[in-house]
């Protein structure tokens, strides 16, 4: 690490800063202000087609933590897994649901909005059900518009709205991609990380270019890091090199706390508050308010 800490030095203005997992200083993000008024939101897709990657968990554990600090958060799960609608501990069968809203048998989002035990961070939830969307989808009218269109109604009174998407990049995929502002990408720190990457950002330019003019690619973030292994920095460090300064300084680590918050329904950042992983998720959560990313 004595590179990094001699790159960390040379930086006016911060000698005293140790270089972070990403190798540029760790900043600590200042605690943002609260806000007097709320929205309208800015709509946030968490893509990755590739499986278990930490788009779940990000959502969750983004969301929770972007409530604490007074954001209105809406969180939709738009995978038929229905992971995040589990993770947050909300039902998702025999109640309304982001299926119903998408072939027009529900036409009021705010029938479909649960509340969740963290102050600030609703839901819309998802079943199985959801799996037959594109199929009855592909023959609508603006079919990649139905999305935008579902959470209008409600944009004024969020100030950030997660998409969960599933691990595909489909037709629901690219309805997140055209109803979102920004885009942000879990990456799994492990070898094959960065396939698949290029595919992602490849339909992301589709959607920008030919649905979502104002789409933007807002981040990467680097998780299941594991500082012990050798591994797990060689893949962060491609991945800035590929990426540079789109990848978020905050790196979530590798830990159980993850699946063990999943089981018990609870964010982490209530499940386990003063886990580092907890203080992970606020960092990312000040990060991307620093950013301009989030409100
Ligand atoms: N930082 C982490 N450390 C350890 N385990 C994690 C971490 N983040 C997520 N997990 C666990 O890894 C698994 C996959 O995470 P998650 O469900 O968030 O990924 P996903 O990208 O949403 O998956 P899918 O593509 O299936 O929707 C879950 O069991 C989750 O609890
Ligand atoms: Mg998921």
């Amino acid at each position: 690490m004595s590179g990094d800490q001699h790159e960390a030095s040379e930086l006016p203005g911060m000698p005293d800063m140790l270089p972070g997992p990403t190798g540029r200083p760790l900043r600590t993000f200042p605690e943002p202000a609260p806000l007097s008024s709320h929205g309208p939101a800015r709509i946030i897709a968490l893509c990755n087609q590739k499986g278990g990657v930490g788009k779940t968990t990000t959502t969750i554990s983004l969301g929770a933590a972007l409530a604490e600090y007074g954001r209105r958060v809406l969180a939709i799960d738009f995978d038929p897994q229905g992971a995040l609608s589990a993770g947050l501990g909300v039902a998702s069968h025999d109640v309304p649901t982001i299926y119903d809203l998408l072939i027009g048998r529900e036409k009021d989002i705010r029938q479909t909005i649960q509340s969740t035990s963290t102050p600030g961070l609703d839901v819309v939830p998802a079943n199985i059900d959801l799996s037959a969307a594109e199929v009855h989808l592909v023959n609508e009218v603006a079919r990649e518009q139905i999305l935008a269109r579902v959470l209008r109604p409600v944009l004024d009174e969020y100030d950030v709205i997660l998409v969960d998407c599933q691990p595909s990049l489909g037709l629901l995929t690219v309805n997140a991609l055209t109803a979102a502002h920004g885009v942000l990408i879990p990456l799994e720190c492990e070898y094959f990380a960065l396939r698949g990457v290029a595919l992602l950002v490849e339909t992301i330019e589709k959607v920008k270019d030919r649905l979502n003019p104002a789409l933007e690619l807002d981040a990467i973030l680097a998780t299941m890091y594991d500082s012990r292994t050798l591994h797990s920095r060689e893949v962060l460090q491609r991945v800035v090199d590929a990426f540079g300064d789109s990848v978020l300084e905050t790196v979530i680590g590798r830990t159980v706390k993850f699946p063990d918050a999943t089981v018990a329904g609870t964010p982490i950042t209530t499940f386990a508050p003063d886990h580092p992983a907890a203080g992970a998720y606020r960092q990312l959560a000040r990060e991307l308010i620093a950013r301009g990313h989030a409100a």
